[in-house]
């Protein structure tokens, strides 16, 4: 293919269980957001690799250094594994979109990154350095935003990016949003997962489950409000495979995250112009994988009810609404918008 002298845009969505990409080849991908290093010389007989990535990591990872570097939204402060971990999750979605970082076919690399608001205040600097020698120019932007600009929810909209470490909010007033528009809580599906873990193994003390397990229930079974099926799932107990009902554990572990994502929807609603308020309460939207919990439109809703009235929608595809957004910025920006990384 003949080269041409265009800087490739990349959106990447770095996530805490999921990183993705969107480039303007055409090329989009996403993987699960782990690294793993084989733990000693069986382990890398056995894998025959030095690194794994992704769902190969997490199949693997009895015989691995298995990490997940975005732990909780933030980039780990101080620990180099941790970084050489993202830095991996960053090439290894640039060559899944067939994007050279070596050799005469390289070009340049425009990349926007979507962050939790709070690693934006954190790791800034963090991320990018571990940027650096990836992209030429990069731009960190928070998630929520980059899901509104995908959307075009530019004016009067409140978007809410509930992942897996964090939840992330972020009013749009028809500019750029500043630290005051945006909020992070830790109310997120890691919460739910820990959540779940605790009252499963007290009501349920003989079963054996692991936090894997955990998650695949929750991601299958998941709801909030009014039960329509008992959620019965399958564990072993002393060895023997065993039915247990968890339906009220599931409630009250996916319901644990309303009380403060509510809390931080009126604070964040409370503070917009007082004419706009009703504009934007009837233009709440919910993005990242949490949002696909059962009734949970419903029940932020129900909350906005009690504020007047209001409308939650929930984006049609919340594993690229991120990445496909930052692609949106990195082709819109002028070069001023560009902080140069390297030359
Ligand atoms: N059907 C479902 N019901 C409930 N939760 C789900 C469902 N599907 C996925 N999840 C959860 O969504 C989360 C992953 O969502 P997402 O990919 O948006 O997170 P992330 O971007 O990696 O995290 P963060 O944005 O916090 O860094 C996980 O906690 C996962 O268990
Ligand atoms: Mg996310």
């Amino acid at each position: 293919m003949e080269e041409s002298n265009e800087p490739l845009c990349v959106g990447i969505d770095l996530g805490t269980s999921r990183s993705s990409i969107s480039a303007s080849n055409g090329e989009r991908h996403v993987i699960d957001s782990y690294v793993g290093w084989p733990l000693d010389m069986v382990a890398r007989k056995i894998v025959k690799k030095s690194i794994l990535i992704g769902r190969e990591a997490l199949d693997n990872r009895s015989m691995l250094d298995l990490r997940r570097p975005l732990e909780r939204g933030i980039m780990k402060e101080g620990s180099e594994k941790d970084q050489e971990a993202v830095q991996e999750i960053l090439k290894h979605l640039l060559n899944l979109a067939g994007i050279k970082q070596k050799g005469k076919n390289k070009g340049k690399v425009r990349a926007v990154v979507g962050v939790p608001a709070e690693a934006f205040r954190v790791s800034r600097q963090n991320l990018r350095n571990t940027m650096e020698g990836i992209a030429d120019s990069v731009m960190l932007v928070s998630e929520p935003f980059a899901v509104a600009y995908g959307l075009e929810a530019l004016l009067h909209a409140l978007v809410i990016d509930i992942g897996a470490g964090t939840a992330d909010f972020c009013v749009m007033q028809g500019r750029y949003p500043t630290e005051d528009d945006q909020r992070t809580l830790p109310a997120a599906g890691d919460s739910i997962d820990e959540q779940l873990e605790k009252l499963v193994r007290e009501h349920h003390p003989e079963a054996q489950v692991s936090i894997h397990m955990i998650r695949q229930w929750k991601e299958r079974w998941s709801f909030v409000g009014e039960p329509k099926d008992r959620v019965v799932v399958n564990a072993p107990i002393k060895g023997k495979a065993s039915d247990l009902d968890i339906t009220n554990e599931m409630r009250a572990a996916c319901e644990s995250i309303l009380p403060p994502l509510c809390e931080t929807l009126t604070d964040l609603l409370s503070k917009v112009e007082p004419d706009f308020q009703d504009k934007v309460r009837n233009n709440v939207i919910l993005a990242g994988g949490t949002s696909l919990i059962n009734g949970l439109s419903d029940a932020i809703q129900k909350t906005l009810a009690e504020l007047g009235g209001g409308r939650v929608t929930v984006v049609k595809d919340p594993v690229f609404a991120g990445c496909d957004g930052g692609l949106a910025i990195a082709r819109d920006a002028s070069s001023a918008d560009w902080e140069k990384l390297s030359l």
